[in-house]
């Protein structure tokens, strides 16, 4: 064949490899959550025509938005959308690299939705409202006599009777990942101290009780501060082999499954406060937003009004166990099911993380610092101080 007959040949079927004919969309979370994606991803395409690819991401938090930054700092048409944890949707809006949506927000609860606005846009809509909170065994707190623990030093007392049957007393998200941060910020508050001013009294009873429970009272496994995320705190918990589990709303609905040896056994309260402290819960919860770089805006715009609809709610609430952001959903659901009244009341002592451009920097210190303490390499007194010291001068030189 001549060549100048090849040629175009070669030329379209290049252009047909790169240019996309579907809609990308980042998905990551459990492996229930991953699996739901694909079954209401499909029921979109069904419902609209447009064909959707999925690209899988790891659960961690900070893996996800990893994978997510690489794309937005090379101007990448993929992923055209995608979730973003609350903690760091603030850094996808000031960085640019979300497109404005346009969608009636009024159903949403307020709180759920300023964090997405700037300048009067709308960058991002909530998905899933989180509220951290403890998992009980009501079966064994009534063997060993213990009342749901409304103090961290009650809870560490009743622990202490499940130690010796060989079971752990508190399972709670330590490795070294965003999650040690909402676990951080919760034993934190609930001492009285908080994230504003690092190296206080309060914060040093916190670390130094985190630690402890590890380390010296060893009511937590002592891989702690290596592993432990939700789903292996969940795991733990589920299998039947702790008292105390610290873990987000979605945990309910998979130990309540039919094959969940716990299904009948536990129950799920506010997390506790220190003696004379106050009880406080991690505000967390995920965020549907758009790329600017997307070249499928249209209908990307139609996936995350699909997610963010009523009926699709609705359904995460059901299938999921998820806490909604929406008003219209949870009046209708919030009664129905029993942790989401938990959850409410949980969500009342909810302190969000600091909502600045730069978090990412200020959870890798807090990170960093919180998991030393925790794998005995740095004393409480000296991690808070270099926490400090740090946070200030990223503070100082974005400030
Ligand atoms: C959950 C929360 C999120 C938090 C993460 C930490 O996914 O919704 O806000 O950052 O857990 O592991």
């Amino acid at each position: 064949m001549n060549v100048f007959y090849i040629l175009p040949l070669i030329f379209l079927y290049l252009v047909s490899c790169t240019s996309r004919s579907e809609l990308t969309v980042a998905v990551g979370g459990t492996s229930a959550e991953v699996s739901y994606w694909y079954k209401l991803i499909k029921r979109f395409e069904e419902e609209e025509g447009i064909e959707v690819r999925i690209i899988r991401q790891a659960s961690d938090s900070d893996l996800r938005r990893q994978h997510l930054i690489l794309s937005m700092i090379s101007h990448l048409e993929d992923p055209d959308v995608f979730f973003m944890d609350v903690a760091w949707v603030g850094q996808f809006i000031y960085s640019g690299w979300l497109e404005p949506i346009n969608l009636d927000t009024k159903p949403f609860f307020k709180g759920s939705i300023e964090v997405a606005y700037r300048e009067g846009e709308l960058y991002a809509v909530p998905v899933n409202i989180d509220c951290g909170l403890l998992y009980y065994r009501s079966d064994l707190l009534e063997e060993y006599g213990c009342d749901v623990p409304e103090t961290w030093e009650e809870l560490l007392e009743c622990s202490l009777k499940a130690v010796d049957e060989d079971i752990y007393g508190f399972v709670w998200q330590g490795a070294q990942y965003e999650g040690l941060v909402c676990t951080f910020l919760e034993f934190s508050y609930s001492a009285g101290g908080d994230l504003g001013n690092i190296n206080s009294e309060e914060n040093l009873k916190a670390l130094t009780f985190m630690r402890d429970i590890i380390r010296i009272h060893k009511i937590s496994p002592p891989d702690t501060y290596v592993s432990m995320k939700e789903e292996e705190v969940r795991l733990i918990f589920q299998r039947g082999l702790a008292l105390f589990e610290r873990n987000w709303p979605y945990a309910y609905k998979l130990h309540k499954a039919e094959n969940s040896p716990v299904k009948d056994k536990f129950g799920v309260a506010p997390l506790p406060r220190f003696e004379g402290g106050r009880r406080a819960s991690c505000l967390g919860g995920w965020y549907i937003g758009l790329s600017r770089f997307s070249d499928r805006k249209e209908e990307g715009k139609k996936l995350i009004r699909f997610i963010t609809s009523y009926e699709v709610q609705k359904d995460l609430v059901e299938g999921l166990g998820w806490n909604s952001p929406r008003i219209d959903v949870m009046e209708e659901l919030g009664e129905k099911y029993a942790h989401l009244k938990v959850v409410r009341e949980a969500c009342n002592y909810a302190v969000a993380r600091p909502p600045v451009p730069y978090y990412a920097q200020i959870s890798y210190i807090i990170q960093k610092y919180v998991n030393g303490v925790l794998a005995g390499l740095i004393k409480p007194e000296e991690a808070l101080s270099r926490m400090d010291k740090e946070i200030r001068e990223l503070k100082e030189y974005y400030e």
